[in-house]
């Protein structure tokens, strides 16, 4: 069944979205905080996750409101298509089956009527072969040494998600040193170049097209770097390629039981899950993988299966879209209190933006209201100490969302309490805000009585500044993989809801034609 094709702005429930903005739009979150059972009434448990988001400034109404805006859009049915295999991403007539990848169930999932589980059993029973041979020692470079490092050699999908995650599993990583080179800057391949011996390094060359610029020509600087020590007959023991282009790999070079299969039914920012997290699995090993996609797979069935009141995915998209559209929010901040997590806005940055980033509904009409939104952010508590101030007292709303964990991986419990009461304080800080009587008296107490006057507006803070608060219990490679996946179900979700078409990309390429035509100029 096709997508429905409906402006969201002419629904009803938008028009009662619009009337209930005008009714609450000054609602304060301080005052809802008081409702009794707000904090319950605001939250979704699910297996080791907590979200909670009752600091925003919603009420039950909005939500409901907001779940029929998804009823009648057609979000249930959009979902199943989706994971039914459908052609959604019809201006590339493709279907879309990243869930496929980590489904762990034996109903077939059919593409262009084939069954397209037994492919994806066949890779990643390669991929583990693979990783415990090189992570083992078994797997020898030319000169008969042991591997001990690999690099990725991507951009975009094929680059952020392998990087963010292998950053975000560090506790979980081997005695491999993982490399990532993307830009085609020189530079970023000197460096890396700088710290590697040929004899002992793996490189995995990662592009779904086996065209792309960045990609093909880091590559070929990387072989012909390798080949002033080694000839081409050694290129198998070093080089292996995940793409769909197996020609332009061949052409390379690349023997082919070195080729790890991409399909055109993934999209390169949703590939991490297939063989693109190649170098995830060689750095943390296939167990710590498979776990990852285990908890992808756990939000998968979530998103599937909850109603919209409580599905986490669909709600954060909902919260989004009443920010983004009823209070004209531009962006969102992406503030997670972990080091490990600092890749992770980046990563964000090309999932949502590249898929959400639409002037054009599925109609191939332009929009006349705001779609995809402006992702941005950094990691707690170093934010705090840079560009929070703008959040707390600028003129701009910017709702954000908060991840942080109960327990920390190394101990340190001095630490990772006072990294958890900075996670709160920010929240709380946001929400509620300081008032003019509290730094009156705060003033007054600290013995500043006659500077009131002069510094009383500058220390007051507004609040009634939303957030989420995304609680897990700990990183592990299964909670990572349930967060990255809500993040893909909530892109999704607000795809559906702009009804525009999130899973093309066409915005990327009039840059790359120029580019192109300007180097032959040269
Ligand atoms: O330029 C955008 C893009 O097409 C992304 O969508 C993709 O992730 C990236 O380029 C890399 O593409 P490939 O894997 O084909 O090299």
């Amino acid at each position: 069944m096709a997508l429905k094709n409906i402006n969201p702005t002419t629904t009803n429930s938008w028009k009662e979205l619009t009337n209930h903005f005008n009714y609450v739009k000054d609602i304060n979150i301080k005052d809802l905080s008081k409702e009794l059972n707000r904090k319950e009434d605001f939250s979704i448990e699910f297996e080791d996750l907590l979200v909670d988001f009752s600091k925003n400034r919603i009420t039950k109404k909005t939500i409901a409101i907001l779940v029929e805006l998804a009823k009648e859009v057609g979000l249930k049915e959009a979902i199943e298509s989706q994971f039914n295999g459908e052609v959604i991403n019809v201006t590339e007539g493709r279907a879309v089956m990243h869930t496929a990848l980590r489904s762990t169930s034996d109903t077939p999932v059919l593409v262009e009527g084939k069954n397209i589980k037994p492919q994806i059993q066949s890779a990643l029973r390669k991929i583990k072969s693979f990783s415990n041979k090189v992570i083992s020692g078994k797997w020898k470079g030319y000169t008969g040494k042991s591997i001990t490092d690999i690099v990725n050699i991507g951009i975009g999908g094929s680059d952020l998600g392998p990087d963010m995650i292998v950053e975000s599993l560090q506790f979980y990583k081997n005695q491999l040193t993982t490399h990532f080179v993307s830009n085609v800057d020189g530079d970023h391949v000197s460096e890396i170049i700088k710290k590697l011996n040929p004899e002992t390094t793996l490189f995995v060359i990662v592009s779904k097209t086996f065209t792309t610029q960045e990609t093909i020509t880091n590559a070929e600087t990387l072989k012909n770097w390798f080949l002033k020590s080694a000839t081409i007959f050694d290129i198998p023991k070093h080089f292996v390629a995940v793409s769909t282009n197996l020609e332009a790999v061949d052409n390379f070079g690349i023997d082919k039981n070195n080729v790890f299969p991409m399909w055109d039914w993934v999209g390169g920012r949703f590939s991490l899950w297939s063989a693109v997290g190649l170098s995830i699995s060689l750095s943390v090993g296939f167990d710590h993988y498979k776990a990852l996609l285990e908890g992808a797979e756990e939000m998968d069935l979530h998103f599937r299966n909850e109603d919209f009141d409580k599905n986490i995915p669909v709600i954060l998209a909902l919260i989004s879209v009443w920010y983004n559209n009823f209070y004209k929010a531009e962006t969102e901040a992406v503030l997670p209190y972990s080091q490990y997590l600092k890749k992770l806005p980046d990563y964000l940055q090309q999932a949502v933006m590249e898929s959400n980033g639409k002037g054009v509904d599925r109609n191939g009409n332009k929009v006349d209201y705001q779609t995809g939104t402006i992702v941005w952010g950094s990691t707690g508590t170093n934010m705090q100490h840079a560009f929070m101030q703008l959040v707390h007292q600028g003129t701009k709303l910017i709702p954000a969302d908060f991840i942080g964990y109960k327990e920390s991986l190394y101990g340190l419990t001095d630490h990772h309490k006072k990294l958890m009461s900075n996670f709160y304080g920010q929240i709380e800080a946001l929400a509620f805000g300081k008032t003019k009587e509290e730094v009156h008296l705060e003033l007054k107490f600290s013995g500043d009585e006659d500077k009131i006057n002069q510094l009383l507006p500058f220390k007051v803070f507004e609040g009634n500044r939303p957030s989420n608060t995304i609680l897990f219990n700990k990183l592990t490679p299964r909670s990572l993989g349930k967060l990255v996946a809500l993040y893909e179900h909530k892109i999704y979700t607000q795809g559906i809801l702009w009804n525009i078409f999130s899973y093309d990309q066409f915005g990327v390429e009039l840059g790359k034609e120029l580019a192109k035509k300007l180097l032959k100029a040269q």
